[in-house]
């Protein structure tokens, strides 16, 4: 996959993206990160890219020529057609089931923006989604486009080592995570739960399931509330909820 990333911050993005799993994807050619700098697509002495807001108020907006000359340039720059995607906080929220997606697709092109935003005629043209990281207003679109490339590029074939760890993380199938331990079996902050030293594989997984419907219900009930359960899991989700007061009494 190809990532081509419009950016005042060329370095943060490349730097970003050149550590642990997705700086390993990248050496192994699984997926293609590329920086362009809207600056070195204008053509006044001074690199202008923004300009003061019309009606007024404070902060600048990024003119449309400088951007509009980089996303040429950036679409003419491999075969594979580009999905624009502009980071805001007035974007649809970023979710899992979106990353799984857009991690599906050749090439997605993620432009960030700074200062007060982009001039809304240029969106209107040559964005085809918003997204955003979150409801909170970050300085620019860098630290989001970091996101999306790493949310992205752990799922590329062959980039986890552990084939299983992306079918296990939190949210793949709806729900949290499940706890996890390492060494020591018992230590002064306590003991690795007993059933995950069974050996006992399908007690491991039912367990596993388990804290995840309950750790789920106790933190973000509204994902719960989202989706239908099978009888099973509401099964152990009962289950859960009587331990959990048990211990609390
Ligand atoms: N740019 C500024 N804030 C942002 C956010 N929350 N998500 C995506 N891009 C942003």
């Amino acid at each position: 996959m190809r990532i081509d990333v419009v950016t005042l911050f060329p370095d943060f993005v490349r730097e970003c993206a050149a550590v642990g799993v997705v700086g390993r994807a990248q050496q192994r050619k699984l997926l293609q990160v590329e920086t362009w700098n809207p600056r070195d697509y204008t053509t006044d002495r001074h690199r202008t890219v923004d300009s003061s807001s019309y009606g007024g108020g404070p902060g600048m907006v990024m003119l449309i020529e400088p951007l509009r000359k980089t996303l040429e340039v950036v679409r003419n720059a491999a075969p594979e057609p580009a999905h624009v995607i502009y980071l805001s906080p007035q974007g649809a929220r970023l979710t899992q089931g979106r990353v799984e997606a857009l991690a599906k697709l050749p090439r997605i092109a993620l432009l960030c923006g700074r200062y007060e935003g982009v001039d809304e005629r240029l969106l209107a043209h040559e964005v085809d989604e918003e997204l955003s990281i979150g409801d909170y207003v970050l300085s620019g679109g860098e630290l989001a486009a970091a996101v999306i490339i790493d949310a992205v590029g752990r799922l590329q074939d062959g980039a986890l080592n552990d084939a299983q760890s992306a079918e296990q993380d939190s949210f793949s199938d709806g729900l949290l995570d499940c706890p996890h331990y390492a060494k020591p079996v018992h230590d002064a902050l306590g003991s690795v739960p007993e059933v995950l030293l069974s050996g006992d594989h399908a007690a491991i997984a039912r367990w596993r399931h388990k804290q995840s419907l309950g750790r789920t219900w106790l933190r973000r009930p509204e994902l719960l509330a989202q989706r239908a359960l099978d009888a099973e899991s509401r099964a152990l989700l009962d289950e859960f909820r009587r331990e959990y007061v048990t211990a609390r009494n």
